[in-house]
């Protein structure tokens, strides 16, 4: 044999530039890429589509959206049979074939405009709603401890940023917090944590109420 090891290493490694320079792809151009099976509901710019009942997503920071797909992809979101959305999502989840396609995919994503979508929910009060959201309800953690002051996220309480997102969107996750359809099952260790928070509201007038306030913080 006229080849040494260390000449074979050489050739294998020549042999995976290469193969990476065939397909040439930066991480973004793959992140874009994939985007395009998400585009036909979250919309081009990421803007979610309520008739649909697909949320906006664009401008979420990266680690939220991340922790979301793979909670989709492993079945600890979007797998109750109750969850007519979620179960929508989930099969879309797992065309992302890799961990490094979702953190690709969503790096796409938390780099978008964030965008307002328009208010669809009449009937809350959001004066009612900042209490709500700023103080204690019987004796529970106030939002504000994982939410923000602003509603802008808490990376370090895993609670996401709410702003830039439907109103329709958010009454609906606290109604699925409530019924235990998001949030309830054992793998997921940071739903689990929100499924309380929810569960203290006194009723649907509250969730109303907080949405709207959480509406007022966009602007
Ligand atoms: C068939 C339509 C459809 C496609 C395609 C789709 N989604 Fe979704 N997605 C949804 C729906 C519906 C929900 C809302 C689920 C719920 O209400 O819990 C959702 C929720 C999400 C969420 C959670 C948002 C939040 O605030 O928690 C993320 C993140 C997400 N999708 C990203 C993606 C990405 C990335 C892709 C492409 C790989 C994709 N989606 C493809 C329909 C879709
Ligand atoms: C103990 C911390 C904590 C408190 C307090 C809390 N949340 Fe959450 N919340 C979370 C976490 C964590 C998530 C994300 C769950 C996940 O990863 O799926 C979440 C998710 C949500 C979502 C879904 C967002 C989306 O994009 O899908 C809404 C809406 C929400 N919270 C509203 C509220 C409201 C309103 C209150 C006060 C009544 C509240 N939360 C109090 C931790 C908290």
């Amino acid at each position: 044999m006229s080849m040494n090891w260390r000449q074979m290493g050489l050739g294998a490694l020549a042999l995976l530039t290469c193969l990476g320079c065939v397909s040439g792809q930066t991480q973004a151009e793959r992140g874009e890429e994939l985007y395009k099976y998400c585009e036909h509901c979250h919309g081009e710019a990421g803007e979610g589509h309520a008739d649909f009942r697909v949320p906006a997503i664009a401008g979420f920071d990266q680690w939220y959206l991340e922790a979301q797909l793979q909670k989709f992809r492993v079945g600890a979101r979007g797998d109750h049979p109750l969850d007519l959305d979620g179960l929508r999502m989930r099969p879309m989840s797992r065309t992302l074939a890799s961990d490094a396609e979702v953190t690709q995919v969503a790096a796409y994503v938390a780099n978008l405009d964030p965008v307002d979508p328009a208010d669809m929910m009449t009937g809350g009060d959001p004066g009612a709603g900042r209490l709500l959201f700023t103080q204690p309800i019987d004796g529970s953690q106030p939002c504000v401890d994982c939410h923000g002051d602003r509603g802008e996220g808490k990376r370090d309480m895993n609670g996401p940023s709410l702003l830039h997102q439907s109103d329709w969107y958010l009454v609906a996750q606290l109604i699925k917090f409530r019924q235990g359809i998001r949030g309830a099952d054992n793998l997921d260790v940071s739903g689990i944590t929100m499924r309380p928070q929810a569960l203290a509201l006194p009723d649907e007038q509250a969730i109303l109420d907080v949405v709207a306030y959480i509406e007022t913080l966009d602007d």
